[in-house]
């Protein structure tokens, strides 16, 4: 069979990683989480006193750090300059600050590259989740899917991660406000392709937003 490239798009907490990784075990494809290839990079600027509100002193050093990802859906890793970022790259330090650095253009053109050449080299297609995906990454993308839920569904989902004792109130506006950031920006933003399928998932289990996936990606192979 031809490789086959799904491209997952949407806002913050309407279970995008946790259907792609899902959906790419279930089927014996490779996984990428472009999300935390932003973290990681924002990681870095951050780690090294990079102003995150001056793009140009990020845009300077957009080159420098090393990000590998690993592609294995039942064991996704990220390393920057050989370092294990997967727990640091989920702070809410680098969270609030990760919409700034990946709006800097010099970023997404490095990282744009990066992810082009991971799918690229996928054997047996992949899984990449985002919000440029379908859009401006992979738009050749055998299938792309929309994910959506209420600002209400998402806030209480990303609350459930982050455990108990979170504010779901404080959690809804973070939410809210980088998801207004991610869209609004001027390179990339985070937009569902014209040929993309919606798939709202506020009414949703994950098992039935991964079962529609996996239906949708069988369709197209
Ligand atoms: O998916 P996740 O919440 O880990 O993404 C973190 C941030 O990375 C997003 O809020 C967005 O600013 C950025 N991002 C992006 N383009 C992508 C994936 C993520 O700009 N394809």
């Amino acid at each position: 069979a031809q490789p086959v490239i799904v491209a997952i798009d949407g806002p913050s907490g309407t279970g995008k990683s946790s259907t792609s990784k899902a959906v790419a075990g279930q089927l014996g494809l490779s996984y990428l989480d472009t999300g935390a290839q932003y973290r990681a990079i924002t990681w870095w600027m951050v780690h090294n006193g990079i102003d995150i509100d001056d793009a140009s002193a990020i845009a300077a050093v957009a080159g420098k750090p090393e990000i590998v990802s690993g592609t294995d859906p039942a064991a996704p890793t990220i390393h920057v300059d050989g370092v294990d970022v997967s727990g640091p790259i989920r702070t809410q330090e680098v969270t609030s600050k990760v919409s700034a650095v990946s709006a800097v253009p010099e970023v997404r053109t490095r990282i744009t590259e990066l992810q082009r050449s991971i799918a690229a080299g996928a054997g047996n297609g992949i899984v990449v989740e985002g919000r440029d995906i379908g859009t401006t990454v992979l738009p050749d993308a055998d299938l792309k899917i929309f994910l959506t839920a209420s600002a209400e569904a998402r806030a209480a989902r990303r609350s459930g991660e982050l455990g108990q004792g979170t504010d779901v109130a404080a959690t809804r506006e973070a939410l809210i406000k980088r998801d207004a950031a991610d869209s609004s920006r001027k390179t990339s933003p985070l937009a569902k392709a014209a040929d993309a399928v919606e798939v709202d998932t506020t009414e949703l289990t994950l098992a039935q937003v991964i079962e529609c996936v996996v239906t949708l990606v069988e369709e197209k192979r």
